[in-house]
C-alpha cells in the first residue's frame, strides 16, 4: 500500500481504491514499452476476466456506461422495444437506452437486497418489452433463478448490470454469466479499478463479435467500417491496472466481508444492516444500512465527524428529469429505500480503528435520537 496525501489524510472516504506498487510497477512498463492504447494488455485483461467470470468472452471497453450501450444495441432490437429496469440504480443502467431509441420501463426492487424483484416484472411484460436488466446492487447478487425464469416466459433477453459486483456470487456461481450477456464498470470506487473502464461477459461467440466491432468504429479488417460504432477502447495503461488488480480481486473481495461483518455485529441493534440470502455472496461495494428516521440528519452528523457517508440513491430513476416521461406509476419500495439507505465506508484497506470509531459515532447518535 502506498500511503495516501490529501484528500484521503484528512477525512474517512467513502471509498478508497487499492493501489500498490504492482500497479505503478505495470503502467511504468506499459508507458516504456510504448503502446499505449488498446493493445496486448487489453487482449490479456480480456482473456483473465472472462476466465475469473467463467463466461466465453470478456470484452474490455472505456466504462460500464459503454458496456451496457454496446450490449443493449448489439441485441439488435427495434426502435421502441421495452427494458424492464429497477427503478432503484445508478442512472447509467437505463441512459444508454435512451440514446438508442428504447424505452427502459420502472419495476420495483424487493426490500432485502434492493433487486429487480420478479414478481414486479411480470407484471410490466408487454407486447413490446424485449430485455430485463437485473442489476446486482451494492455488491449483492439479484434473484437470478426467478428472473430468468420469468425472462424464460416470456422469451426476454437478461442483460446483468454487474457493475457493483465483480466477484459476487450466486449459488456458487460468480455472476456475469447467467445471461445473454453482463457489464462491469472499473471506476475507482468499484470492488476492481483500471482508474475508468468496463468490460462485457458473454457466452455468445455472435453478440462478443458484434461489441468488439461497436467498441472500435464497427471496423472489420482494419478501416473498412461495415457496422456503425464508436471509440469505446481500453487503453493498455488501464488495463495493466486491471490485470494487477483482478490479481488481487478476491483478497479485496474478503476484505470487504470481514468490514461488513465486523458492522453486522455492531450496528445491527440500532439500525438495518444489509442481509446476505443464503444463495448469495455479498461483495459489499457498498455497506448499505436502512436508517428509516433521521438518515439525512445522521449523514451530516457523520461528515461533521470526518466520515464520507452517502446516499445511493436518494432519486428514483422514474423520477428523475430526463427519465421521468417513462414513469408509468409510484414504485412503493424504491420510493421507500431512497429514503432510508445510507452507505458507509467498506473499502478493503479500512482499518479496523476506523471501522470502530464509525459504529460509535452512528451509535451515539441513534442513543440521542
Ligand atoms: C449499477 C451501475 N451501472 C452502471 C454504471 C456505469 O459504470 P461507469 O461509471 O463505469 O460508466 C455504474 C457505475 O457507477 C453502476 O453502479
Amino acid at each position: 500500500m502506498i500511503p495516501f496525501t490529501k484528500p484521503y489524510d484528512k477525512m474517512i472516504p467513502i471509498a478508497k481504491p487499492w493501489i500498490g506498487n504492482e500497479e505503478i510497477d505495470a503502467v511504468r512498463r506499459v508507458m516504456e514499452g510504448g503502446i499505449l492504447a488498446q493493445g496486448e494488455q487489453v487482449a490479456e485483461l480480456e482473456k483473465k476476466f472472462s476466465e475469473y467470470i467463467g463466461a466465453r468472452h470478456a470484452i474490455a471497453v472505456g466504462n460500464g456506461t459503454q458496456a451496457l450501450h454496446l450490449v443493449y444495441a448489439a441485441l439488435g432490437f427495434k426502435a421502441g422495444s421495452e427494458f424492464v429496469v429497477p427503478d432503484m440504480t445508478f442512472a447509467a443502467t437505463a441512459t444508454p437506452l435512451l440514446h438508442l431509441g428504447f424505452k427502459p420501463v420502472f419495476a420495483d426492487i424487493e426490500p432485502k437486497y434492493f433487486s429487480l424483484d420478479a414478481s414486479q416484472v411480470k407484471k410490466l411484460v408487454s407486447k413490446t418489452t424485449r430485455a430485463i436488466v437485473p442489476v446486482h446492487l451494492y455488491g449483492h447478487p439479484a434473484d437470478i433463478s426467478e428472473l430468468s425464469e420469468v425472462a424464460k416466459e416470456h422469451d426476454l433477453a437478461l442483460i446483468e448490470d454487474a457493475c457493483q459486483a465483480h466477484g459476487a456470487q450466486f449459488n456458487g456461481k460468480r455472476v456475469g454469466s447467467f445471461g445473454v450477456a453482463a457489464t462491469f464498470s472499473f471506476y475507482p470506487t468499484k470492488n476492481m479499478t483500471t482508474g475508468e473502464g468496463g468490460m462485457i461477459t458473454t457466452n455468445s461467440d455472435e453478440l462478443a463479435e458484434t461489441c468488439r466491432m461497436t467498441r472500435d468504429h464497427g471496423q472489420k479488417p482494419v478501416y473498412t467500417h461495415s457496422v456503425l460504432g464508436h471509440n469505446f477502447r481500453m487503453t493498455n495503461i488501464a488495463a495493466a491496472i486491471g490485470i494487477e488488480q483482478l490479481k488481487k480481486l478476491d483478497r479485496m473481495n474478503d476484505g470487504r466481508r470481514k468490514n461488513a461483518a465486523l458492522y453486522n455485529e455492531m450496528l445491527s441493534s440500532v439500525v438495518g444492516t444489509p442481509p446476505e440470502a443464503q444463495w448469495a455472496r455479498h461483495v459489499y461495494h457498498q455497506y448499505t444500512m436502512r436508517v428509516p428516521k433521521g438518515r439525512d440528519d445522521l449523514m451530516k452528523h457523520l461528515g461533521q465527524a470526518g466520515i464520507g457517508a452517502r446516499i445511493y440513491y436518494p432519486i428514483p430513476l422514474s423520477e428523475q428529469p430526463i427519465l421521468k416521461g417513462f414513469r408509468k406509476g409510484k414504485n412503493v419500495e424504491t420510493a421507500k429505500a431512497a429514503g432510508e439507505v445510507l452507505s458507509i465506508p467498506v473499502y478493503p484497506s479500512l482499518p479496523e480503528a476506523d471501522i470502530k470509531l464509525i459504529a460509535s459515532k452512528i451509535k451515539e447518535w441513534m442513543a440521542k435520537q
